[in-house]
């Protein structure tokens, strides 16, 4: 039986609560932090967590936790690597919100102590654990879409004005960016996974309707790989109805999610014949349809795969150096919209880019910071973008 900790109960815990609440058999919440301890207990009379011991602090926890097992960080970024290493250090396994962490120095520091620990760490990309992403990365892997030449990513959010007016957020000091940061890492982290890593990146960044923010809420950014292929990807929280999408385009078909397999054929002129290559988008079809579906999904999926790699002493899917490639392409489409030019990876450590708060003093203050709101109402789980593994 593993003993978790939950460092931070706002809105995100209510999903990794309802996670590890599956799991009975495996593990149990033993702690639950929060600098607002009313937060904590109010989470702790929710899901009649009655083992549970509050605390103000992690340091506190940690300090007055004698077997624990794993601490679960659900903070906001800023102080994810310092919660983290404390927790490693203390011999505890970690699975941490995204954004992994402030800045790549951060990374590295996590990646150290993790390393040092000898325990796991994980980075919650939960996107990967959904039946879209699998099966998508399934029928990429199989090669039948050819060659990939291009990738479209629509991280498409909608947030409205007063999502800023919280204290912590809209701010380069305490968010470490807008939307490009907070919102699309869930798909930059899956067009790493499934395409690998580019070797530059070109971008732009503007905030166009939160004058509340200091941050950006759109960004347009190239990346190009060693290949030739290029992926153009938006992030955005001022588009209506959230339509995220990713679309692979090989030299022998097209494959997405939502999932569509599309192979043109070429005529003698090398325009398109009016019949598709029917027998390569069945066999697409076929791969996408038999990938087994995911017993379970999300948070929960991701909270699974944790617990298996402490159960088998295996690497969690989403470790920190995949962790950490999510925030290297975060920051190049930074460096790049802010020093006006094509960034070329990887962030060496002498790039001021690469040090903590490097970013925050380079980066524009497209408004100023209006409010700053302590707590919005209690209102539950938040929804999580849109739901991909509809019609499925
Ligand atoms: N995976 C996802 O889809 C997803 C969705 C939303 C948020 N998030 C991430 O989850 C994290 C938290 O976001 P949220 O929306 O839940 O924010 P939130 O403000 O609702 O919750 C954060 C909680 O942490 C507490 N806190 C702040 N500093 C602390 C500290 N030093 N020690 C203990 N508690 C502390 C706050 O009081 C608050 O209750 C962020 O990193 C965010 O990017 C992830």
């Amino acid at each position: 039986m593993l003993n978790v900790a939950i460092v931070g109960t706002g809105n995100i815990s209510h999903n990794h609560i309802q996670g590890y609440l599956q799991f009975g058999q495996r593990c149990r919440i033993v702690a639950l932090v929060d600098i607002y301890p009313e937060k904590a207990e109010e989470k702790k009379a929710r899901y009649g967590l009655t083992e549970a011991r509050v605390y103000a602090s992690h340091q506190l926890m940690l300090e007055s936790e004698r077997s624990l097992d794993i601490v679960d960080v659900c903070t906001p970024p800023y102080v994810h690597a310092e919660i983290s290493i404390d927790a490693l250090r203390a011999g505890c396994h970690v699975l941490c919100e995204k954004p992994m962490a402030a800045s790549l120095e951060e990374c590295d520091a996590m990646i150290a102590a993790q390393k040092a620990s000898g325990k796991t760490l994980a980075i919650i990309a939960q996107n990967r654990f959904t039946d879209a992403f699998w099966r998508l990365k399934a029928a990429l892997d199989s090669g039948l879409a050819g060659k990939i030449c291009h990738a479209q990513v629509d991280s498409f959010w909608w947030r409205g004005h007063c999502y800023y007016d919280l204290w912590w957020r809209g701010t380069w000091e305490k968010e470490g960016g807008g939307c490009t940061l907070n919102h699309a890492v869930h798909h930059i982290d899956a067009i790493q996974w499934m395409l690998g890593f580019p070797s530059e990146v070109v971008a732009m960044m503007t905030n166009v309707a939160h004058d509340n923010a200091e941050v950006e809420d759109l960004s347009a950014a190239i990346f190009k790989y060693p290949s030739g292929a290029l992926t153009q990807l938006t992030a955005s929280v001022v588009h209506h109805g959230e339509d995220q999408k990713i679309i692979i385009q090989g030299d022998k078909a097209r494959i997405s999610a939502p999932w569509q397999a599309f192979a043109s054929v070429s005529a003698d002129n090398g325009f398109p014949q009016e019949t598709n290559d029917l027998t390569r988008e069945a066999q697409l079809n076929a791969v996408f349809h038999e990938t087994p579906k995911l017993a379970w999904t999300l948070h929960t999926g991701q909270i699974d795969d944790l617990l298996q790699s402490i159960e088998r002493d295996a690497a969690p899917l989403v470790d920190g150096v995949q962790g950490k490639r999510s925030l290297e392409l975060i920051t190049a489409i930074y460096k790049s919209s802010i020093t006006r030019s094509v960034v070329t990876l990887p962030i060496g450590r002498d790039d001021p880019f690469y040090r903590t708060g490097g970013t925050n003093a380079l980066a524009p203050r497209f408004y100023e910071k209006s409010a700053s709101v302590a707590n919005f109402s209690e209102v539950g789980a938040i929804p999580l973008g849109k739901d991909l593994d509809r019609g499925i």
